[in-house]
């Protein structure tokens, strides 16, 4: 029986919940990038007994579309054991766990638990950063929270989101969402990199989708993005703008996680 936590994740906050779900699971935790769910990528196996975990970050009250992309290059060989979600948001999911439900019944996937996490917001188009107190308190919660959700998964519990739902949610989810993902596709017209630039790469390196190359030393974006934040959260120069209002608003990355652990390299001894 393996338990496997499939992660998508742009500044680290679903990272570091899977990580957290998966010491007492013990649980192998993956990154989901391009490779994984893109056209190329091939089919991922299910098995009979398997244990299947999915972490995300909510977008626009429902699930990311690269996580669509990966669930439906799952193939089913057999009934798996337990499945669970854990999605993450800034303030509000919504209805993001039953739209994520309905995504895995279509693939013959029965979601048997999931549940949210607060976490630190990283939508920098519409707003700043939270204010360090409330970054704190966030992640001292979500620590909190990832323990008893490790332990409801751990227990077998059966059940979707403990939060009680809002009149809006359907709203959220069947208008605002596909304005959202229509919004998206051109959202990497927006990014650029300012001078303070040093072509040190790491753009490219942490996007999950592949989707920024380096040339003239300088960051140049493809059609190809997720909205997931990432760059622009992780550019240690603070050199990347999203249109005007960004260069006022703060940077954010989950301070559990590193950079290397994010772009699945081996951590160095003492590190
Ligand atoms: C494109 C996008 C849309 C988002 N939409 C929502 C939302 O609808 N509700 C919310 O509470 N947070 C929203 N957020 C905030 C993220 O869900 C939250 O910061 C999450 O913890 C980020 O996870 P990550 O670090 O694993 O990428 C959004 C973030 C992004 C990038
Ligand atoms: S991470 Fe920042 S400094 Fe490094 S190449 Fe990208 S934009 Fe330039
Ligand atoms: S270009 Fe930036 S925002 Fe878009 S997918 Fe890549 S890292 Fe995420």
């Amino acid at each position: 029986m393996s338990v496997k936590i499939y992660c998508f994740t742009g500044t680290g906050n679903s990272l570091s919940i899977a990580n957290q779900l998966a010491k007492p699971l013990n649980a192998e935790v993956e990154r989901l990038d391009i490779t994984r769910y893109g056209k190329e990528a091939a089919e991922t196996c299910v098995r009979e007994g398997d244990i299947l975990g999915f972490v995300f970050p909510v977008y626009a009250w429902s699930y990311p579309d690269a996580v669509k992309a990966f669930v439906k290059k799952l193939r089913i060989e057999g009934k798996p054991a337990y499945v669970f979600a854990v999605a993450n948001c800034g303030d509000s999911a919504g209805e993001t766990l039953t739209a994520f439900s309905r995504l895995l019944e279509k693939q013959g996937i029965r979601l048997d638990y999931g549940n949210v996490c607060a976490m630190p917001n990283n939508y920098l188009p519409l707003s700043d950063v939270d204010n360090q107190a409330m970054e704190r308190t966030k992640l001292e919660n979500a620590r909190v929270r990832c323990a008893k959700l490790a332990k409801d998964i751990e227990d077998r519990l059966v059940g979707l989101n403990s939060l009680p739902p809002k009149a809006i949610d359907p709203f959220l989810l069947y208008v605002v969402h596909p304005l959202f993902c229509w919004y998206a596709k051109g959202a990497y017209r927006n990014f650029f990199a300012e001078q303070a630039c040093t072509g040190c790469g790491i753009c490219a390196k942490v996007c999950p989708q592949k989707n920024i190359s380096i040339e003239h030393g300088h960051p140049v974006w493809g059609r190809e993005c997720a909205s997931c934040m990432a760059c622009i959260h992780w550019c240690p120069a603070q050199a990347i703008q999203y249109g005007k209002r960004t260069r006022q608003f703060g940077r954010y990355h989950n301070p559990d996680v590193s950079l290397s652990a994010l772009c699945g390299e081996k951590e160095e001894a003492g590190r």
